[in-house]
């Protein structure tokens, strides 16, 4: 094992800060039932909560991966509405399902929901598999939504460790180290399997989720109301702010867009965003990448788009900004009329303006079809 440090007991019980190889770390006794008791009192109406169904818990941990409850909630109700059974959800057309999933980010979990149901459709009769390992082959399913659905559904027993969990449990056995080591990573889920010990393990890992959410949040924690107060390694050195440890931020990447809507009486055209970049599987209007910032549009959309006759003007918009996980988006829209036919590339889609509400945008776009002061959909 590596050389992480963390608490141990001295003699006369006595805590005491050592490294890991040299101490066994022992639980403090009976946290599961005051951790499921505390929940009890909660009041966080949540609509996968005690939910049976494998299906509808499925589709909740997966729109619940990097995202918040309040956010997921409405997602969740639109899509049992629309898809009340894997196999309906399996039958739908991809575009459709991105479109319902528009706004929530991280579309590869959408498309990993679409994969899945068609599997579970095709080859398992409709029914999720019952155990860690079996839904851990599915895809969009990674080892923390493969314990919270064998949990939730199956009842097995699979602590649930994501950042949150880490952050507790950081916090009150006061292990240190970098998560992001499979040793200590191993460790923490060693610790969250004890702790869960033989109790409920639906009703503790939502119990541990809460928390993370209500009590142990990252900043400025309520600790003298907090139950666990007492054998806090963390509230009891006065470090409660050292965990979680400060992340190096990864840099952002800027990256510049022109986007060229295009039109020519009542249509416009649309591209398919591919694989291997932001927004797969999303619709945009055709884009040119620059490398700057962009200060003269229409020339840039004479280099981006040699083969386009002289358009007409013209709006241009921008920039619009949309942050996501490691890369800054900074997008210009130029509105063009046209005046003659041209040759068109044919991956580009001609559409009815009238029913770009139809189509799947990145937040960007939707957010600039949306504004008044744009006014492209009658
Ligand atoms: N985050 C992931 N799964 C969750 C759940 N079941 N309840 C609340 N937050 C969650």
């Amino acid at each position: 094992m590596g050389n992480f440090y963390g608490f141990g007991y001295g003699m006369h019980g006595m805590r005491i800060f050592v490294p890991m190889t040299r101490t066994r770390w022992t639980p403090p006794p009976g946290f599961a039932r005051k951790l499921i008791n505390w929940s009890r009192h909660l009041d966080r109406p949540l609509p996968w909560r005690e939910e049976q169904e494998p299906y509808r818990i499925w589709l909740s941990e997966m729109l619940l991966q990097q995202t918040r409850a309040a956010q997921a909630i409405p997602y969740y109700h639109r899509f049992v509405e629309q898809y009340p059974t894997v196999q309906e959800l399996a039958q739908a057309d991809i575009a459709e399902v991105l479109r319902l999933w528009e706004g929530l980010g991280y579309y590869n979990r959408a498309h990993f929901l679409h994969q899945t149901a068609r599997i579970v459709t095709s080859t398992r009769g409709g029914q999720f598999p019952d155990t860690y390992e079996g839904l851990l082959a599915l895809p969009g399913i990674g080892p923390y939504t493969a314990a919270a659905i064998a949990s939730f559904a199956f009842g097995r027993p699979h602590a649930v460790v994501d950042g949150n969990v880490i952050r507790i449990l950081a916090r009150l056995t006061g292990l240190e180290g970098d998560p992001a080591r499979p040793e200590v990573r191993r460790e923490f889920q060693a610790r969250a399997d004890t702790l869960m010990g033989r109790s409920d393990p639906a009703a503790f890992n939502q119990a541990m989720m809460d928390f993370g959410a209500v009590q142990c949040v990252p900043r400025q924690p309520d600790c003298p109301s907090c139950p666990f107060a007492g054998f806090c390694m963390a509230w009891n050195t006065d470090r409660v702010n050292a965990f979680p440890a400060k992340k190096t931020r990864r840099t952002l990447r800027h990256r510049y867009f022109l986007f060229l809507v295009l039109k020519k009486g009542s249509r416009t055209w649309l591209v398919r965003r591919d694989r291997g970049d932001v927004w797969r599987g999303l619709f945009t209007f055709p884009l040119h990448e620059t490398d700057a910032p962009v200060d003269d549009p229409e020339a840039l959309a004479r280099s981006g788009w040699p083969f386009l006759p002289p358009m007409r003007p013209m709006t241009i918009s921008g920039p619009w900004e949309q942050v996501l996980t490691h890369q800054h988006i900074h997008a210009w829209i130029l509105t063009a009329s046209f005046p003659r036919t041209t040759a068109i590339p044919p991956e580009w889609m001609a559409v009815e303006i009238r029913d770009l509400p139809n189509f799947a945008f990145p937040r960007i776009l939707r957010r600039f079809l949306n504004d008044p002061r744009t006014s492209l959909i009658p």
